[in-house]
């Protein structure tokens, strides 16, 4: 299948070249591939996580390569591509909302073409032109590969549909199109084999599979080059990742040796496979941020069994326990899910005392919900209410909000490093950046520019947000200080 494709195909391990940075609206991506008449103007929409930003700007990639134009405005635009997120259920509500409004501007421009790429597509396969009949192309993510000749098909009456998972699609000798910025995200794995009971990632993204090691190297070496100053490893369990007996540890030791790289962050690890390889690296590469996004989803050992994280409470508090001891000043942030089958109060305390107790710098939090197709969907009853969620979720935002609040009022009078990404959106005398620790601050400019690292001492702050003034005092090497 892949080898019909208009695409064309590089060895493994090698990136063709993309043209960098993505031009601007006037000179959209494109480049020679098909004949003029049948090249299409395509405006991607992206929703969900990190992964599909990363999967969009390949979908970019993959276009242009094969001499169609990417344009940044959807009145500009004869074909949509909607890329979407399947992880919870408000995810796809949101994207089924969104496809009706397209079907409208549909309605005035009949020619306009609709296609639906991503998790949800792969979720609802099918089903998804019962709800919105007016789609052109459903495409997963192992599908992207046959976008042009989907792009072709279309104009015969029947959708295209792409929905083959392959073990071995890993986009490895395609070059991403990338925004101009100060942050590359770069997408290192692809799928989960931790089969969670709660979640829909595995049966959307398929088995797991890394991107050798070299190659990664280089990538970042273009990124480099082409003006980026940190750069973000992507992955489902992105710690999980082997190259012929390469594992992440060793894959940030080498990324971190570039030249040029400023810093280098990567999300999310799964608890289980923290090694100390990967330890070492944080702890002992500079240009690796103090800062790990540490899913614990349940407080309860009892709720962990029935998600299958494959760790108990107490062994990702011992984790917790050996991270801060060697790395003192290290950044921890977290995933929570509340109301998961058959969550009692006691195991929800659990949760609420555990977060407490460890004293998380941020937390993204969530209701459970179900998800076709899922082993807790088919196992396990969704049976704690849904006004009991949504106690239980206030009653940890509250918890974090005021935990946020109090660790970043601590570092008041404090020097923190920060990478400096762009105009403040409230005022234009104002910059804003990241501490090592993934910390937004703000302050004035003066004559620092986008992508310096500059020392900022903090005066004020809120639960998100430090703001603060550059100060000539040095801070504490390249990491935010935490107290
Ligand atoms: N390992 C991935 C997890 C992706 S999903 C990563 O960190 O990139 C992100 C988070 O969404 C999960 O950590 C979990 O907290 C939440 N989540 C996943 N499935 C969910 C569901 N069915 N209901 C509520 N939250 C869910
Ligand atoms: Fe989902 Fe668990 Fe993988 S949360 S992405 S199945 S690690």
């Amino acid at each position: 299948m892949k080898n019909q494709t208009l695409f064309p195909l590089h060895n493994k391990g090698e990136r063709a070249e993309a043209p960098h940075p993505a031009p601007q609206k006037s000179q959209d991506s494109t480049s020679a591939g098909v004949p003029q008449a049948h090249a299409r103007r395509v405006y991607i929409e992206t929703y969900g996580c990190q992964m599909n930003v990363s999967d969009s700007e390949l979908i970019a990639g993959i276009l242009t390569q094969s001499g169609h134009q990417t344009v940044s405005h959807i009145d500009d635009a004869d074909v949509v591509l909607v890329n979407t997120c399947a992880i919870r259920e408000n995810a796809e509500t949101k994207v089924i909302n969104r496809l009706q409004q397209l079907n409208h501007r549909k309605r005035r421009h009949p020619e306009l073409i609709i296609g639906v790429c991503g998790c949800m597509a792969q979720h609802l396969r099918d089903r998804l032109l019962e709800v919105a009949p007016y789609v052109d192309m459903v495409m997963g993510p192992d599908a992207y590969r046959n976008l042009p000749m989907a792009l072709n098909a279309v104009t015969s009456r029947d959708p295209f549909l792409g929905l083959r998972l392959d073990k071995s699609e890993d986009y490895a000798d395609i070059a991403s199109i990338r925004k101009e910025g100060i942050r590359a995200w770069l997408t290192i794995q692809r799928g989960c084999d931790k089969m969670c009971t709660f979640c829909i990632v595995p049966f959307v993204r398929g088995r797991e599979r890394s991107l050798p090691l070299k190659l990664l190297v280089e990538d970042v070496e273009k990124l480099v080059e082409q003006g980026f100053k940190e750069v973000v490893l992507l992955g489902q369990t992105v710690n999980s990742y082997r190259d012929n007996g390469h594992d992440f540890g060793e894959l940030l030791y080498a990324v971190s040796e570039v030249n040029g790289l400023e810093r280098l962050r990567f999300t999310s690890p799964h608890p289980a496979d923290a090694t100390e390889s990967m330890i070492d690296a944080i702890a002992s590469c500079p240009r690796v941020c103090k800062h790990l996004h540490l899913p614990l989803q349940s407080g309860s050992t009892a709720v962990l069994e029935r998600m299958r994280r494959t760790y108990t409470a107490e062994e990702y508090r011992a984790l917790v326990e050996k991270l801060r001891e060697r790395i003192p000043n290290i950044v921890l942030t977290t995933d929570i899910i509340v109301g998961f089958c058959g969550e009692t109060e006691a195991e929800f305390m659990q949760t609420y005392h555990t977060m407490a107790e460890i004293r998380y710098d941020s937390a993204f939090m969530f209701k459970y919900s179900e998800r076709a197709g899922t082993l807790a969907h088919k196992a396990l009853p969704d049976d704690v209410p849904e006004t009991e969620k949504g106690r239980r979720l206030k009653e940890i935002i509250e918890l974090q909000e005021k935990i946020s609040a109090d660790i970043n009022r601590a570092l008041v009078g404090e020097t923190v490093a920060v990478l400096v990404e762009g105009e403040s959106r409230r005022d234009a005398e104002n910059y804003h950046g990241k501490t090592d620790g993934f910390k937004t601050t703000v302050f004035p400019k003066q004559d620092s520019q986008i992508g310096d690292i500059v020392n900022v001492r903090v005066n004020n702050t809120t639960a998100h947000t430090l703001i603060g003034q550059i100060s000539n005092i040095p801070c504490g090497g390249q990491q935010s200080l935490r107290l």
